[in-house]
């Protein structure tokens, strides 16, 4: 029994996943012995809508000077935040000398291209390291975690702003009232906050249930997010559903009555309650296909090792933290993972320690099978391992269900 974070009904976890380590928590030898440990579940909370953790992590163990997720590894993902700030500006950023401000602004992978475009911005990353390759790329950037009190400090400073965005970021904090509290005091009376983060509808359908770990505190869907906006003046005035990572989904909020509803709302909202997320039994059939896809996946894994295959991970995501601890796959299953992130390179991946090696190692000696952990970058990574293919390597996906893929 825990409280929800949003609206303080009690409510149960529906689905656990037992011990879990820190999902980007990757990790030399010399620290296995001091390894965090936390129990990984979720629950629905029937008042407020909201799916979340029912155990946090503090975010000091999460977001850090070694912060291991660098955003701009994905050229497509540099891609769709270019088109981001495009929709922005276009739509939004319409009177004089306008100001953006972004939270978990990471390497600057949305910020650069405002700030190419000399437009007044404010990145906020309390991972340090990440926040650096942003300030080295010209994006004005402080590394703190955003809060009520720093928005009131930013608008003594730079005034109000016509956006506040943020990407992968919202569904980090749990203290998620301060954050609305701020985004209304930040914004100007015609201003924005667009946000978008995996999307809680392609959760349910698709069985991703890795996007389940400890930085996903809290898990959106249309009804949640009109709660979260009544409770402090604001209102969800759009949605636009996103292809990234796996199926999310980008909210745009104003202060209310300043905008009208788009149909588009309306109509997720009703598709919202045909898909039944508004009902306790939708998350225990998900319970039931998660514990599904995890029998099927480590079946084939231990097939293939009997057959002598050799499995190579592709993409050290710290989605694939729930998956190989959740599933019990450990380095006799799968050889290593293969990653082009340099700080995740020579170390092993949370809890299961699997060796995270070079992309390169990868081409020099193909694997019989790459397990795609970075399957929400299928398109980008299948259009690019077209050798691998043509050699007669095969891609293994999980999701929505465990099988060959490509
Ligand atoms: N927006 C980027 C990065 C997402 S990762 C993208 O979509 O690729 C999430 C980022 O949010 C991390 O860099 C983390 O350090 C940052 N973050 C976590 N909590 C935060 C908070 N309270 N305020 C601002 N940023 C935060
Ligand atoms: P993400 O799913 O959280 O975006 O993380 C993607 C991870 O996968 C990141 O560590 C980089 C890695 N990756 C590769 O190794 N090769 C690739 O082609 C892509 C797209 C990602
Ligand atoms: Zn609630």
């Amino acid at each position: 029994m825990s409280v929800c974070l949003v609206c303080e009904t009690r409510i149960e976890p529906f689905l656990s996943f037992g011990k879990m380590p820190i999902a980007n928590g990757f990790l030399l030898p010399e620290q296995f012995r001091d390894e965090y440990f936390f129990e990984l579940k979720v629950a629905f909370c029937p008042n407020c809508r909201m799916v979340q953790l029912a155990e946090l992590v503090d975010r000091e163990r999460m977001f850090h000077e070694n912060y291991a997720f660098y955003s701009s590894t994905s050229v497509r993902m540099s891609e769709h935040f270019r088109r981001f700030a495009d929709w922005v500006r276009t739509n939004y950023l319409t009177e004089s000398d306008p100001f953006v401000v972004e939270i978990g602004s990471n390497d600057g992978i949305m910020m650069q291209n405002f700030a190419r475009a000399d437009i007044r911005h404010l990145g906020i990353e309390p991972s340090s390291n990440v926040a650096q390759v942003a300030r080295d790329k010209g994006i004005r950037t402080v590394s703190r975690f955003f809060d009520e009190d720093l928005a009131k400090s930013i608008v003594a400073e730079d005034g109000r702003a016509d956006a506040f965005l943020g990407a992968n970021v919202m569904c980090h904090i749990p203290y998620i009232h301060s954050v609305f509290a701020g985004v209304k005091t930040l914004l100007k009376p015609r201003g924005i906050l667009a946000f978008e983060d995996p999307y809680l509808g392609d959760i349910v359908e698709k069985t991703s249930y890795d996007q389940i770990y400890d930085e996903h505190a809290l898990y959106f869907s249309a009804a949640s997010v009109s709660y979260l906006a009544d409770r402090h003046g604001l209102e969800l005035i759009d949605v636009l559903p996103q292809p990234v990572h796996g199926g999310s989904m980008r909210y745009v909020l104003s202060h209310s009555g300043a905008y009208p509803i788009s149909d588009a709302v309306r109509a997720l909202r009703a598709k919202e309650e045909q898909l039944g997320l508004a009902k306790s039994e939708t998350y225990d059939r998900l319970r039931t296909s998660v514990e599904r896809s995890r029998d099927d996946l480590r079946a084939l894994l231990l097939t293939l090792k009997g057959d002598g295959k050799r499995v190579v991970g592709y993409g050290a995501t710290s989605k694939s933290t729930t998956v190989t601890n959740y599933c019990g796959i450990t380095p006799d299953l799968v050889e290593f993972i293969s990653d082009t992130t340099p700080i995740k390179q020579g170390k092993f991946s949370p809890g299961v320690h699997i060796p995270v090696r070079p992309y390169p190692e990868f081409v020099s000696r193909y694997p019989d099978f790459a397990l795609l952990f970075a399957w929400n970058h299928a398109d980008e990574i299948l259009a690019k391992e077209q050798a691998f293919q043509q050699a007669g390597g095969k891609f293994i996906g999980y999701v929505p269900k465990v099988g060959l893929c490509g």
